[in-house]
């Protein structure tokens, strides 16, 4: 479903007129149902890469061709509507920090996508209420603004927003790092629900044990080197 070839993405540090290299010659294949786990030190890239998959960033170099419900399409090239539609319909993007909106409640927060998508209110907050309690997420915090919550709890909810609706494929930066015990294990059974229903995914997680049952291949970023390079032409 994914077909990464020589990604690479540098960023211009305008200040220096030099580039960093976050990382170089990426290749990779992702099939439905598979995990792939993403490892290397700090700085390797690998956030980065999960950024440039989601288009948060445009990657500089390479192609990363994804076979659509609707058609192929390189996510490096995509024209930005259809990366937004994607987003809406197909690609799921977690990561360690939740973006709290004032004055929107918790179950708000996470039933939005399923609204977007046309499921009834009544429905959507059913099934975002089914998420946070198996999450863990305390019954009283649901009406509440996440702005205010602890870093665990803010995680759950951002982890529920990204997993209640439909998606094929899910990218996962570091989505554990604040939630306690009972909160990982419901998050490593979710997810392997999903792998089972033909969900791909990529994650990046400090404690490999969490997932240890659910990968399929690990994708090792080296350091980038050299660490600078010279400012040069981006592929378009
Ligand atoms: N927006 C940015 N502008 C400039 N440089 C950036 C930007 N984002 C990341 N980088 C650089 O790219 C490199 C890779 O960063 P990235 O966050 O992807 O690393 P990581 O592998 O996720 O590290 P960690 O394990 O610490 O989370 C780093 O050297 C970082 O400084
Ligand atoms: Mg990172």
């Amino acid at each position: 479903m994914l077909t990464v070839e020589n990604l690479g993405k540098r960023f211009k540090i305008h200040a220096l007129k030099r580039e960093v290299v976050a990382f170089e010659g990426l290749s990779f294949t992702l099939q439905p149902g598979q995990f792939i786990m993403v490892s290397g030190p700090n700085g390797a890239g690998k956030s980065t890469l999960l950024r440039c998959l989601y288009r948060s960033y445009r990657p500089t170099a390479g192609r990363a061709l994804y076979v659509s419900s609707q058609r192929p399409i390189d996510l490096v090239r995509a024209a930005d509507e259809d990366i937004a539609l994607l987003r809406k319909r197909e690609i799921g993007y977690v990561s360690q920090f939740l973006r709290p909106r004032p004055r929107v409640s918790a179950l708000e927060l996470v039933a939005e996508p399923l609204l977007h998508l046309g499921t009834p209110q009544e429905e959507a907050e059913r099934q975002a209420a089914g998420l946070l309690e198996a999450l863990g997420l305390k019954e009283a915090l649901w009406p509440a603004f996440p702005s205010t919550f602890s870093g665990g709890e803010q995680q759950k909810v951002s982890l529920a927003r990204a997993l209640i609706r439909p998606s094929r494929l899910i990218l996962l930066d570091e989505p554990t790092a604040s939630l306690d015990a009972a909160a990982r294990q419901a998050l490593a059974t979710r997810l392997s629900e999903l792998k089972r229903q033909g969900v791909g995914m990529l994650g990046i997680f400090h404690h490999p044990e969490e997932v240890a049952g659910l990968v399929d291949h690990t994708l090792e970023i080296p350091p980038a080197a050299p660490l600078f390079a010279p400012e040069r032409q981006t592929v378009a």
